[in-house]
């Protein structure tokens, strides 16, 4: 299997048609590897969302090709984009979407639940992880018990649950305070590097940006390297 968890190559999107028409991607080209993690930086409205979306099969490209662990995603229908979504990716969000209704542990218990893992093992993995990320104590709570950085623990647990190789965040600390920021990312570079995944993480902070292993930006629809 290839180690290159997500591949873009020459993949454009745009939203619209005619004078109205916004370019957001225009052959945009990018890999990233198996225990790699990139940090996205881009002027709002550059497109690093629409980046994510199509990176994680949420959005289909007008051109181009999405590879998800060596696997071109072009010709798939519906079904194998769920099904390729639920195995292999792993999507945290900047307002976390957990269950109010479950606690910590069912939420990270569902999605394994969902791919078929028996429920004993599937409540190992939960708490496994919520031990990772230092919230184990916090597994029976609901998430409007909890703090905005233990919510997005929670929920980068969940997105790592079935063990997917391309995590993909949008913005995953946005809404924390600067320490707790730094200790969600700390935390996701730990779980990527024990995981062996792949990460693309988009971010306005340029300090959490230096601690991953490349910065990208968006330019003209384009992905290109950067140092901050
Ligand atoms: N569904 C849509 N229909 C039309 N235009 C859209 C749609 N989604 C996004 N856009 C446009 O595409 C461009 C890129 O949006 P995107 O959300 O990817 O930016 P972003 O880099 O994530 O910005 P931010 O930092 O504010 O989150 C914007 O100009 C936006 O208005
Ligand atoms: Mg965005």
């Amino acid at each position: 299997m290839s180690d290159v968890h997500l591949r873009l190559s020459g993949v454009h999107r745009h939203y619209g048609e005619g004078p109205t028409q916004v370019r957001v991607l225009e052959s945009a080209d990018l890999e990233v590897r198996a225990g790699e993690m990139v940090a996205i930086v881009a002027p709002s409205g550059a497109g690093k969302s629409t980046l994510l979306h199509v990176s994680g099969l949420l959005e289909r490209p007008q051109a181009g090709e999405v590879e998800i662990t060596g696997t071109p995603t072009r010709g798939l229908n519906e079904r194998g984009r769920t099904l390729m979504r639920r195995l292999s990716i792993g999507y945290v969000y900047q307002f976390h979407h957990l269950l109010p209704e479950f606690s910590a542990l069912e939420n990270v218990i569902l999605p394994q639940m969902i791919a078929g893992i028996d429920p004993k093992a599937a409540a190992a993995r939960a708490q496994e992880l919520l031990d990772l990320l230092g919230i184990g104590p916090r597994a029976l709570h609901r998430p409007a018990e909890l703090s905005g950085g233990e919510q997005q623990r929670v929920a980068i647990a969940r997105a790592a649950a079935n063990h997917p190789r391309l995590i993909l965040a949008d913005e995953p600390t946005g809404n924390l305070d600067p320490e707790t920021s730094t200790r969600v990312f700390d935390n996701l570079l730990e779980l990527i590097a024990r995981e062996n995944a792949a990460a693309l993480i988009a971010t306005h902070n340029h300090d959490l940006a230096r601690r991953a292993h490349r910065i990208v930006t968006l330019r003209a629809g384009r992905i290109e390297p950067i140092t901050l």
